[in-house]
């Protein structure tokens, strides 16, 4: 396409993810054009924009707004920035991708989602995983009809940590501010794919390990509005990532994704194996954890191109800010539980 009748998009903050990631999967989705970069350290705008061919940098975002014809921008920064700069940008009549969290709290969610309540224009969260192709497959079998009614969710993440990003404003020293940090830095994925899945969680329950030293593992049950019952398992310790969901159905069937990359599933009279209880019929694939040689991981370009295309063609994207308010809500609550040991609905709102 070309570059005069792309959309045209900024990028706000140019660290890790959008130098390793985001930007590399833009450069592979044909309808945008990064026409700027914006950090405030001068030396990795800069940068970010010399490597990925944007025209000119900046040091400050509303300099930026002021002086570019824009139709969009990505936000990857500080959560509070999601939130402020997201807002700003909504205000001036631009259309958002903002990275995971919306916001640092529930109430700044629900204020960055009410700010692009009744508009046309599109935000997209970056909770990339629904955005991941086996995660598409799976929701595609689990709704065919030999899948039959979706009975069991259950879900494991481990990873490597715990870690903590220092500009926060959380504390390393504080356990709560850790388990905290774990939820709206990773977890908040895990809460979006159970509800790609298997729509909406209408409360939860969750025990929380209690060991010496610095232990970040939990059990979360999900009781979702559906009435199907539903658990994940996290825990920041792990050597490499681990990271599983499957859903059991009536058909009977079932299919699980893992890594981001694999997927497998057994439906009624799949053509292959031999049953029996462990020679089942499974299918497997395995799209590879690196893709478009090497240029991408799974899901980036996918979600970048879906927020594309709804601000192309005027149509729904996801996650969006609701889903986002919506995640925040389930990462109170799930704290919440564990603090009074009982099962926390998720209020309506
Ligand atoms: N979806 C994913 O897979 C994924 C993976 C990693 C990070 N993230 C999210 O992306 C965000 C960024 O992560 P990162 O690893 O790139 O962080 P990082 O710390 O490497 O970079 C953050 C950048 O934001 C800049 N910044 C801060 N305030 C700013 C402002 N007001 N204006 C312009 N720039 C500003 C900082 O100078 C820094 O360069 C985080 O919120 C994180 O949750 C998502």
């Amino acid at each position: 396409m070309p570059p005069k009748d792309r959309l045209r998009v900024a990028m706000i903050g140019c660290g890790g993810l959008p130098n390793g990631t985001l930007l590399p999967a833009l450069m592979l989705v044909e309808d945008l054009l990064l026409v700027a970069t914006c950090d405030l350290r001068e030396e990795a705008a800069q940068k970010t924009a010399d490597r990925f061919r944007a025209e000119r940098s900046y040091t400050d975002h509303r300099k930026m707004l002021d002086q570019e014809k824009l139709d969009g921008v990505l936000v990857a920064a500080p959560p509070a920035i999601h939130e402020r700069i997201g807002i700003e940008a909504l205000e001036r009549g631009l259309h958002v991708f903002t990275e995971k969290p919306p916001s640092m709290t529930r109430e700044g969610a629900r204020r960055f989602r009410d700010a692009a309540r009744g508009k046309t224009l599109k935000v997209l969260m970056g909770t990339v995983q629904r955005h991941c192709p086996v995660n598409q497959m799976a929701r595609e079998i689990l709704h065919r009809p030999e899948f039959g009614q979706p009975i069991l969710y259950q879900a494991r993440y481990l990873c490597p940590g715990p870690g903590m990003r220092m500009d926060w404003g959380l504390k390393r020293e504080s356990d709560d501010d850790m388990f905290r940090f774990f939820f709206l830095d990773h977890i908040i994925h895990h809460l979006d794919l159970a509800r790609f899945f298997m729509g909406e969680i209408a409360a939860v329950t969750a025990m929380r390990t209690r060991a010496p030293g610095e232990v970040y593992a939990a059990s979360i049950l999900y009781r979702f509005a559906s009435g199907v019952a539903g658990s994940q398992s996290i825990a920041f310790r792990s050597p490499v990532f681990e990271n599983r969901s499957l859903i059991a159905g009536t058909g009977p069937a079932w299919v699980e994704t893992h890594n981001w990359s694999k997927l497998a599933y057994s439906l009624p009279n799949l053509p292959v194996g031999q049953g029996g209880y462990s020679d089942g019929r499974i299918l497997s694939w395995d799209g590879g954890i690196s893709y478009q040689n090497g240029v991408s991981r799974p899901g980036y370009r996918e979600e970048l191109t879906a927020w594309a295309a709804a601000i192309r063609n005027n149509t729904e994207c996801g996650a969006n800010l609701e889903d986002g308010y919506r995640e925040m809500q389930i990462i109170d609550a799930i704290i919440q539980s564990v603090r009074e040991g009982r099962e926390v609905p998720i209020p309506e709102d």
